[in-house]
């Protein structure tokens, strides 16, 4: 499997970090578009630097080379995953305002009738947000909000960091043990 995955400013960079190291772990061959805010909240938040995160994925693109493959819809892929994602990208998206590579290339997957996963973070949302978060999941994307789990029992922040990479990988059908699954008959 081959996917794109983005990166932009919203804070929780974490959970696009957990995410590469996963898709790693599970041979997925991944397309890393990081935003330079996304570097630059990942700096402010974790104790990863950028350089060290673009290792985890098997390619890397600059956030304003339009020329990218990942820019044209002849570009082989299985889908694409932005987390987290800023609600500035969000609406990029939602109006085809692809004026960089990470809403281009969402463009493109949405063209190419591909799955797009988007994990949109701002607390609360204002009507704006929901009005994109709609509008694109009427075109197709998947809106995954990284949201507090609790059936699972989360007894470590690293739990419920696992819980939402673990839905995130759902959605591509990639095997993971990285939370546990609700079973009860
Ligand atoms: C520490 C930090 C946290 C931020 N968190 C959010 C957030 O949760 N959601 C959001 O939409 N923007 C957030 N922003 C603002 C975005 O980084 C900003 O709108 C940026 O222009 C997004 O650009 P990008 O989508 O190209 O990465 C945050 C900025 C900083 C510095």
């Amino acid at each position: 499997m081959k996917l794109i995955v983005a990166m932009t400013g919203a804070t929780r960079s974490i959970l696009g970090i957990k995410l590469l190291e996963a898709l790693k772990e599970s041979g997925v061959e991944t397309h890393l578009v990081m935003s330079e805010w996304a570097e630059k909240t990942m700096q402010i938040e974790t104790s990863y630097r950028p350089d060290e995160v673009k290792k985890l994925a098997s390619y890397v693109y600059e956030p304003h080379n339009q020329a990218s493959r990942i820019s044209s819809g002849s570009f082989r892929v299985d889908g694409m995953v932005i987390s987290p994602c800023s609600m500035k990208t969000l609406a990029a998206i939602r109006i085809g305002f692809a004026d960089s590579l990470i809403p281009r290339a969402a463009d493109v997957i949405l063209k190419e009738q591909k799955k797009l996963v988007i994990l949109p973070r701002e607390l609360p949302f204002n009507r704006i947000h929901l009005e994109n978060m709609l509008s694109l999941s009427n075109a197709g994307a998947v809106i995954l909000p990284p949201m507090l789990t609790f059936y699972n029992k989360p007894s470590t922040l690293d739990d419920a960091i696992n819980h939402v990479v673990a839905r995130t990988m759902d959605q591509f059908g990639i095997e993971n043990q990285l939370t546990k699954r609700w079973l009860s008959q």
